[in-house]
């Protein structure tokens, strides 16, 4: 054991890691394109863009260059009375490339602060007009991540049951499969009408941690449609959709009604320094200008408006303005619908699912889908010894790959997959 692991043992507390069981963890030594490298030399293709951040392979030359060049210019300061050349240039290219109604850019640390600032945001947007509502509607299945709020408008389950006394009340809709889109929009009207919601916040067309189920633009158009019917703000939790994901900037691109408020972060830096970006409208921003301090939004994070990780953004944006980042998403998703077709009669596979450089593959199982589905290990490891880093959602193996993997290395991943399906026969 190496006398990193021996200290990581000792001391080091992983994220949603059993540490009883949990098994060694890799020990890299360096990340290069679309690849890690442990102290062994064994290399890793990253299928899953570490925890689905990366987007244009590790340690790109360009982004390397621009948080160079930014360090020894502002490294971190203050966000509340100052201002920075980066964090401004982000903010205007940012709304530039949402809908025209987007205007107010929020930074925060990730993405379940960019959450958690979106919740705080309606709540107060409503309170500030002094018509507090306090029920927000969400979908079954969500994830919106690890804080308070953001665990409250998530799934309630075994991720979080320890906490479910100290959530506030939320109200759910079932998800909305092609069975259930005129039900769930009933039950949206008849929640809506009661004039007690605040806001209605989605994973735009992919619940993602859910197992990469995916919905259609059309049922969400309805839903928003029927949000503004009744005044109820929209909150689109685009921390995972964005930034070529589902194979435009962001999942909203897929519809014609869009949200009020935006979360952004993970493929914001390109993945390589955390920042969470929550975008309002002016009509959101506007009920908080008031004469008594009270009414603005009090919340704030010490590191918010880093200019290391804004300029970590202005270069990932850079990249994605020059075009071939644009040919390398449209080159993956055409093959995983290539190899969607390929599989979908497979006799192993209950569904597969593709939108833009996501695939997800689900598996039967005796267990029926769940998280914690004992194929789950045996797919990690089995992936693993073969030089493939993917974390399989229960049953459900899924890539959602740096745009630097070439069709060869995506060859040999989906050969890998078919192997490991292959080897539950035996
Ligand atoms: C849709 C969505 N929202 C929020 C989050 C939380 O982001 P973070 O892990 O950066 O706090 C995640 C993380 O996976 C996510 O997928």
């Amino acid at each position: 054991m190496s006398s990193v692991l021996e200290k990581d043992k000792q001391h080091v507390w992983h994220p949603f890691t059993q540490m009883k069981t949990a098994g060694e963890p890799l020990d890299i030594v360096k990340a290069k394109g679309s690849y890690l490298y442990d102290r062994e030399g064994k290399s890793y293709l990253d299928c899953n863009s570490s925890w689905w951040v990366n987007v244009h392979g590790h340690c790109h030359a360009h982004m390397t260059k621009k948080i160079t060049e930014q360090i020894k210019q502002i490294d971190h300061i203050i966000f509340a009375g100052a201002t920075h050349e980066q964090a401004v240039k982000l903010a205007d290219r940012v709304v530039k490339l949402l809908p025209d109604h987007f205007q107010k850019v929020f930074f925060s640390d990730n993405g379940s602060t960019a959450v958690e600032v979106a919740i705080k945001m309606v709540f107060q947007y409503w309170y500030n007009l002094n018509q507090p509502k306090k029920r927000i509607l969400a979908l079954e299945g969500a994830y919106h991540g690890d804080t308070f709020g953001a665990m409250s408008v998530g799934q309630r389950d075994y991720f979080n049951k320890p906490f479910e006394p100290f959530f506030f009340d939320v109200d759910y809709l079932d998800f909305p499969s092609k069975e259930k889109e005129e039900s769930t929009l009933l039950r949206a009207e008849e929640l809506f009408k009661t004039n007690e919601f605040a806001a209605v916040i989605v994973e735009p067309l992919v619940q993602g941690s859910a197992g990469m189920y995916m919905y259609s633009a059309s049922w969400l158009n309805e839903l928003v449609k029927i949000a503004r019917k009744y005044n109820v703000k929209v909150i689109f939790d685009e921390v995972m959709t964005a930034w070529g994901r589902t194979g435009t900037y962001f999942a909203m691109d897929h519809c014609d009604e869009k949200p009020d408020i935006v979360c952004l972060s993970k493929g914001l830096t390109g993945g390589v320094i955390p920042l969470g970006l929550t975008v309002a409208t002016d009509e959101i921003y506007n009920a908080f200008l008031s004469d008594e301090k009270a009414k603005a939004l009090l919340h704030g994070h010490s590191f918010t408006g880093n200019a290391i990780a804004c300029a970590a953004a202005n270069a990932s944006l850079d990249l994605f303005e020059i075009g071939y980042t644009w040919k390398r998403v449209a080159r993956i998703g055409k093959k995983h619908l290539t190899f969607q077709k390929e599989i979908a009669n497979h006799k192993a596979i209950k569904d597969v699912r593709v939108l833009g450089t996501i695939i997800a593959i689900e598996l039967y199982t005796e267990e029926g889908s769940s998280y914690f589905a004992s194929i789950r290990d045996k797919a990690y490891n089995f992936f693993l010894e073969k030089g493939l880093l993917i974390r399989p959602l229960g049953n459900i193996i899924f890539l959602n790959p740096p745009y630097s993997f070439k069709d060869e290395e995506l060859d040999v991943v989906y050969g890998t997959i078919l192997e490991f399906i292959e080897s539950l026969k035996a």
